[in-house]
């Protein structure tokens, strides 16, 4: 693949990695692809800034052989220790064994666990810098951005930043650029990414962003570590990084999750989404059992409800949406309003205990748990309409 230029004399010399279709094992669906994007600054002195996952050492050696021998590159830079943009270090480092990685001391930390070593290491804080002859690599330490040893480099001279994990996409292309992909795909994979990985960190990164905008740096061009860079929009990308962090839904809409036996809980979830968008809000309505749980917390960003619904089963909630729950109560998602429901036969657990942990994410519950036995009559899908016109009501003066 043709090897682009990201500034003058710094080439994205990454690699697209077109079949992952799970990330952070299977937490997270990458269904259309990625990119480990790595960036090679051609100055007096030569740096790369990120290698790539380790199953694809060879090709980024490859892209960065057309430009220059690797021997030649004298600084390494860790953005980040995660392994799908340092897997490749030991086979770049044996190739230019007296080039310095810099990092920050979280990083060096991390690297010397994940691959033993006895390589130079310059731990850098936010402020230094490292010249390279006519261009500068400057440092952000940017923890928990979304891990404790996470780094931006900015390039002054290109008012460049390369930003590693923050602004990515998972996102597989012969396209890099912005302007060159659709604006629908690439910001609907940039919440993906966002909902899925750092909503846990929104007050990190909104102090960041203000922290780096205090600082007056222009930055002309984002490149990170996965998919598209910003060139033409950047503003584009920082603003909604600025949104997300808030915390807040960015629209009234309700989320309705369900997962249901024999249809029982999904006929009460239709008959809530009627009442909602009677009552004049929109909803999305998910079967968890049978959907992307990562495009389902992507909908968070939006939805201001979460209603979640579920059959009961040994005891307890199905198993879909038992997982969905986890990962609401690992990210830590704030400033929603929800309520339970769902069908039974002899016990209702499950209803009870979606109660319970909407109250346990801190999900401002708005109404009694709702429960039907075996299946819902005419009369009872009139109260789920009603509960759902009730909840949308209660949600629009909140
Ligand atoms: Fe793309 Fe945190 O690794």
């Amino acid at each position: 693949m043709r090897i682009k230029t990201v500034a003058n004399n710094v080439y994205s010399v990454g690699v697209v990695d077109w079949n992952v279709r799970h990330f952070h094992g299977y937490t997270y669906s990458t269904l259309r692809g990625s990119s480990y994007n790595s960036y090679l600054v051609m100055d007096k002195k030569i740096a790369l800034v990120d290698t790539v996952y380790g199953p694809f050492a060879q090709e980024l050696i490859g892209r960065i052989k057309e430009i220059v021998e690797p021997s030649k590159i004298e600084y390494v830079v860790a953005n980040h220790v995660e392994t799908d943009h340092s897997g490749a270090l030991p086979e770049i480092m044996k190739l230019c064994p007296n080039a310095v990685v810099i990092g920050t001391a979280k990083c060096k930390e991390g690297l010397a666990k994940y691959y033993p070593n006895n390589w130079k290491f310059q731990i850098v804080k936010t402020g230094d810098t490292v010249s390279l002859g006519s261009k500068t690599l400057s440092f952000i330490e940017a923890p928990m951005i979304h891990w404790p040893d996470s780094m931006f480099t900015y390039i002054p001279e290109d008012e460049l930043l390369l930003s590693n994990d923050a602004f990515g996409q998972h996102l597989a292309a012969t396209e890099r650029f912005d302007d060159e992909v659709d604006n629908c795909v690439l910001m609907d994979e940039a919440a993906k990414y966002y909902a899925n990985i750092l909503i846990p960190f929104n007050s990190q990164i909104s102090k960041k962003i203000a922290e780096i905008v205090a600082t007056g740096v222009k930055i002309k061009t984002i490149a990170p570590a996965h998919g598209m860079v910003w060139r033409k929009n950047p503003e584009q990308i920082i603003n909604a990084y600025v949104n997300w962090s808030k915390g807040l839904p960015l629209k009234n809409d309700v989320l309705v999750c369900y997962e249901t036996m024999w249809n029982a809980t999904e006929a009460m979830a239709k008959a809530i989404v009627d009442g909602i968008t009677q009552a004049g809000l929109e909803a999305r309505l998910y079967n968890v059992a049978v959907s992307d749980r990562t495009e389902i917390l992507k909908d968070t960003l939006n939805c201001k409800g979460i209603i979640l619904g579920s059959s009961t089963h040994d005891n307890n909630i199905l198993p879909a949406m038992a997982s969905l729950v986890d990962f609401i109560k690992g990210l830590k998602i704030k400033n929603r309003f929800g309520a339970a429901f769902g069908a039974y036969g002899w016990s209702g657990e499950s209803i009870k205990q979606l109660d319970s942990v909407l109250r346990e994410c801190a999900i401002d519950v708005l109404a009694q748990p709702l429960s039907v036995k075996w299946r819902p009559s005419d009369e009872e899908i009139k109260t789920c309409v009603e509960f759902g016109r009730s909840f949308a009501e209660s949600l629009k003066v909140k």
